[in-house]
């Protein structure tokens, strides 16, 4: 690949490369509206579920009362609709169209320095703005230049957080491209009490693209440019109530969306909680239930270790116990392929919900390993998991990523579990791009290429299984990216770069029919938590509990999102079994 596949400096040098390909997708492109939240669901076979997360229909400001803001929801019966991810129909194309969009007017070559939302711009500063609990409100900001004028092109990654003290939630954000944006937030009317506050904080960390760019560090802009507090009160009696949350069923395709827009809700709490010998924070007593509609089933919200957080999404999730787990897990074989956040997901699953003691656990799980485990409660019960590090084809080193799969040998290995009629299939395949594809790829462009390569590559294990085993094909999902976190957010594998990574992956796999089982959204899950590496040290948010100074100089971290994880992935597991 040449030097031109970093994206060209808008205006001059742009005549020269910007080819056919934009004058084939732009006039599409100009028709379409793009976000890196979430992209189109083209080709997939599966049933799309409409319900709650399918959200249409206009928004706007309604009225304006002394100072604070109400936004209006569209209301008008059938019951309030939960918020959901924004889509983007042809997410590559489209992402390709506007990073190679080129300059020119002094609104396209000026860089933001601010933004304006006049849903709160008319507001005092002093005073929190005034929203209304359960309703979706939907409002518009645009990207200013330092002189305060609008910019006329989009591609700036903003990092929104709307936060109170129990509930944390990224607002989706939908780019317009032409230096608009839309955001939404909701607050569930149980989390409002009249005395709490929100803050909805909105940090620009890349401007124009550049967190795509193949090193992204000197790029980084990282400034927050607004902190807005709000303060939400009951919902108005014409405004219909939130449904409740229902448990996640893959029949009913709660998993066949592309991306969500979950939060983070505190049910419970122990503020006297501290890191205990081993590494581990057990705050709450087991007797504490995960109630619905926020979460369910046999375990306790202690399970999580999260002091009281949990995460629910479109659809809330079931915490398993032992028992329940190895009863939907046994005499499956479960298929990992992806970055190392897997192996912790792995051992994780192991120890803290199946049981199986530290050591054990430790010692099998690494970077590529096939073992059979046995439930120690009932030797009658075992699983077989198989975990293949695609990170590079050299399970001792780094940042290939897809482009593993250029080594014939490493697709041999991979093919291996996939064309053995005497030995059976996976049951169940996950499947995620990673971090290490944000450290060598060149461009958006070199990575959708890459893309394409690995998307056919699954295509044809797929197909040669259901040959051979229609009846019990794998089901396939695939798991976004984590958000990497606190210092990392400014590197190569930057959270704006695997959003983009992630859509493009996604459509590709989606186009040929490999994603069969449905995705979950890790990225969404992790955001919330990775404005600071308490959760994580950079790039794994499941590290093993350990007494020890962590990243972040404290004693001690937080594991509790990918254990949350862990039980998100066996609801979509074991609701198709
Ligand atoms: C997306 O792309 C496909 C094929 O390139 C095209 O047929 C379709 O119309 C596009 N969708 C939109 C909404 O532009
Ligand atoms: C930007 O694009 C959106 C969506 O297409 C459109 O509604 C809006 O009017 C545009 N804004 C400007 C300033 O062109
Ligand atoms: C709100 O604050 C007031 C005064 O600080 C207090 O009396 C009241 O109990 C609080 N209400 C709630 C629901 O916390
Ligand atoms: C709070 O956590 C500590 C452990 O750090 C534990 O000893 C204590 O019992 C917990 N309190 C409650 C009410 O669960
Ligand atoms: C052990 O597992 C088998 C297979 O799931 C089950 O039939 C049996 O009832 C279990 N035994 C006990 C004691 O739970
Ligand atoms: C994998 O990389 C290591 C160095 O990290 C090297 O020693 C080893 O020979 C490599 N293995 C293969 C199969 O190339």
């Amino acid at each position: 690949m040449s030097a031109s596949d970093e994206k060209p400096p808008a205006g001059g040098q742009l005549r020269r490369i910007v080819p056919k390909l934009l004058a084939s997708v732009l006039p599409l492109a100009m028709l379409l509206l793009w976000t890196i939240v979430a992209l189109a669901v083209g080709g997939s076979s599966r049933p799309t579920a409409l319900h709650v997360r399918d959200f249409v229909g206009s928004i706007s400001v309604k009225s304006t009362v002394a100072g604070a803001v109400k936004l209006g929801g569209s209301g008008g019966g059938g019951g309030g609709r939960w918020i959901s991810a924004y889509t983007v129909p042809n997410f590559t194309s489209t992402l390709l169209s506007r990073w190679l969009t080129p300059g020119g007017e002094p609104c396209r070559e000026t860089l933001t320095a601010a933004v304006s939302i006049p849903a709160f711009d008319s507001s005092p500063a002093s005073s929190p703005a005034l929203l209304h609990a359960g309703e979706l409100h939907e409002l518009a900001f645009f990207a200013l230049d330092e002189s305060n004028r609008h910019r006329c092109l989009g591609g700036d990654y903003f990092e929104a957080d709307l936060s109170g003290p129990q509930w944390k939630s990224r607002p989706p954000i939908l780019d317009h491209g032409n230096g608009s944006y839309s955001l939404r937030l909701q607050i569930h009317s149980r989390f409002a009490s009249p005395n709490s506050t929100f803050t909805l904080s909105i940090v620009l960390l890349f401007r124009r693209f550049d967190g795509l760019k193949l090193s992204t560090n000197r790029f980084a802009f990282r400034r927050e440019l607004r902190r807005i507090s709000i303060k939400f009160d009951p919902p108005s009696a014409a405004f219909p109530t939130l449904p409740n949350l229902q448990i996640c069923r893959a029949g009913a395709g709660d998993f066949s969306g592309t991306a969500w827009s979950g939060r983070w809700t505190r049910l419970a709490g122990n503020d006297s909680c501290a890191v205990d010998r081993d590494g581990r924070y057990r705050c709450l007593p087991e007797t504490v239930p995960c109630s619905p509609p926020w979460c369910g089933g046999g375990a306790p919200l202690a399970a999580l270790e999260s002091n009281g957080w949990v995460y629910s999404a479109h659809c809330a999730f079931r915490l398993f116990d032992q028992i329940s787990a190895w009863r939907c897990l046994h005499g499956h074989w479960l298929l990992f392929w992806g970055d190392s956040n897997h192996v912790d997901t792995i051992r994780n699953l192991l120890t803290f919900v199946l049981g199986i003691a530290d050591g054990d656990a430790i010692a099998a799980v690494t970077r590529r390993f096939d073992r059979r485990f046995v439930n120690p409660l009932n030797a009658s019960e075992s699983l077989r998991i198989t975990n293949i590090f695609n990170g590079h084809w050299n399970e001792t080193q780094n940042y290939l990523g897809l482009a593993s799969l250029a080594h014939q040998p490493f697709r041999d290995l991979v093919r291996r579990y996939f064309d053995n009629p005497g030995g059976g299939a996976p049951d169940v395949v996950v499947l995620n791009s990673g971090l290490h594809d944000g450290v060598y790829w060149r461009s958006i462009r070199h990575f959708a290429q890459g893309a394409e390569f690995a998307a056919k590559f699954w295509e044809e294990l797929l197909a040669g299984v259901r040959r051979w085993l229609p009846a019990r094909a794998p089901r396939v999902f695939y798991r976004r990216t984590i958000a990497a976190g606190g210092y990392a957010r400014e590197l190569g594998f930057n959270p704006s770069k695997m959003e983009a990574f992630d859509g493009v992956f996604l459509e590709k796999l989606t186009a040929r029919g490999a994603i069969t089982g449905g995705v979950v959204d890790e990225f969404d899950m992790t955001f919330p938590w990775h404005y600071d590496n308490r959760c994580n040290d950079g790039v794994h948010y499941g590290r093993k509990p350990a007494r020890a100074r962590w990243r972040d100089g404290e004693i001690g971290h937080q594991y509790f999102v990918d254990l949350m994880l862990v039980h998100v992935l066996l609801n979509a597991f074991c609701n198709g079994w």
